[in-house]
């Protein structure tokens, strides 16, 4: 813990810790506020955010657009439900469907509540269009998947933390080994409704896919009438350098999941895009969500679209990333093992005998630079698409550092 005499740092640390379930094991750091790549602790310590809200802080933090686009919706109007039209929806659903370019978007809060949202999509588009029996239909997912936290979401989860002890889990769901073609083409049967991919999985430490998988899979969805439903709640919106992950094999998959940086790190917003004759078979009273669509997300996730439609962000995101992997692909056999990833996201496994991926977090916050280890020894880097040449370089001045006063 980076503590003085006076610090504030660790009261506040037992206070969380008092009273919240402990569904987290976060970093002893306690921040208080933040601007672009940079958060300040209670204690006036500042550090570089190389999470970046698991990448929902793809603008940085209080990025000026999207506070004053909140500011200007919080004046005026924040909540109607759906049970009428508020004058930010069309707009914000016109643009996304355009950035996506398809012809319809749903929008929810959170990604679990959009991947939901697909799924149910999806089984009804599957009874009702392709024609499976009632009751039938099942979606084929990845091994070491990660898309959320609901009790169906985690049915079809690999990870024991995230499924044991949550049964009964729901059925309808097939799991074959992320990027292997022939098992995902074995698992489509004539009742399989839809493929639910990562474009590069994240959580399991942001594995980029063979080039040439999602066109195959692209293919036998096309071939065998499934709807390929691509997540993008975290490797979308610039993350990797393009709008998309998926856009890096030219593939456009019949569904986009999205969240996270959508809501512009200030509400949570999330959506499904699609077709009318997927998205369109959901008629009134069959889903929905008080808050989905409200007019401060509709207003915040409009300027987010804004912001993107100019291609500035996920340029930034190709051409700072290819810095970024190249200081850490020059650490390869000083500690680091391997480094995957695209654009301003990476996956850095450190050589386990030297440290473990939370030790190696927590000598980087105190180096002054946030990061989230995942299984084991690998860590997550994602820092805001703001970021500058200099902070780049910085974070990995500071990794290099911990590993060689690891390697004595
Ligand atoms: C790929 C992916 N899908 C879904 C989710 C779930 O999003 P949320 O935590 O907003 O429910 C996440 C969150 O990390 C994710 O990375």
């Amino acid at each position: 813990m980076m503590t003085t005499v006076d610090s504030r740092t660790p009261e506040a640390l037992a206070d969380a810790e008092r009273w919240t379930a402990h569904n987290y094991h976060p970093l002893p750091v306690v921040i208080a506020d933040a601007e672009g790549a940079w958060v300040t602790d209670v204690d006036g310590r500042r550090y570089l955010d190389f999470l970046a809200g698991y990448s929902a802080l793809n603008f940085g933090h209080r990025h000026p657009g999207l506070i004053s686009a909140a500011h200007a919706q919080l004046d005026r109007l924040t909540l109607t439900s759906r049970a009428f039209v508020h004058d930010q929806f069309a707009e914000f659903c016109r643009s996304l469907a355009e950035l996506c370019g398809k012809d319809l978007v749903l929008p929810m809060n959170t990604g679990a509540e959009a991947v939901e949202t697909a799924i149910k999509v999806a089984r009804k588009w599957g009874y009702r269009v392709k024609g499976v029996p009632d009751g039938q239909a099942n979606i084929v997912v990845a091994e070491n998947n990660f898309h959320g936290r609901t009790t169906t979401i985690v049915s079809f989860s690999t990870d024991p933390d995230a499924r044991d002890d949550f049964g009964p889990y729901t059925p309808g769901f097939r799991i074959v080994p992320y990027s292997d073609l022939a098992a995902l083409t074995g698992a489509i049967d004539e009742n399989t409704v839809a493929v639910l991919l990562e474009p590069i999985q994240g959580e399991a430490g942001v594995l980029v896919p063979p080039t040439g998988y999602f066109a195959g899979v692209r293919t036998v969805c096309t071939e065998r009438n499934v709807l390929l439903m691509a997540d993008e709640i975290q490797s979308g919106l610039g993350r990797t350098g393009r709008t998309f992950a998926i856009e890096h094999e030219a593939v456009v998959p019949d569904v986009y999941i999205l969240g996270k940086a959508l809501g512009g790190g200030i509400v949570p917003v999330s959506a499904v895009a699609a077709d009318r004759p997927v998205l369109g078979v959901l008629r009134p009273g069959e889903h929905g969500s008080t808050f989905g669509g409200n007019p401060l997300a509709c207003a915040v996730g409009a300027e987010v679209v804004r912001l993107l439609a100019t291609g500035d962000f996920q340029k930034r995101s190709a051409v700072l990333g290819e810095r970024l992997h190249a200081g850490l692909t020059a650490l390869i056999g000083r500690g680091v093992v391997a480094v995957r990833g695209r654009g301003l996201w990476a996956g850095v496994d450190i050589d386990p005998a030297l440290m473990t991926g939370r030790q190696a977090c927590e000598r980087l916050a105190e180096r002054g630079v946030l990061a989230k280890d995942t299984h084991g020894s690998t860590i997550r880097l994602a820092p805001p698409l703001v970021v500058t040449e200099a902070e780049l370089d910085q974070a990995i001045g500071a990794f290099a550092a911990v590993l060689a006063a690891a390697r004595g």
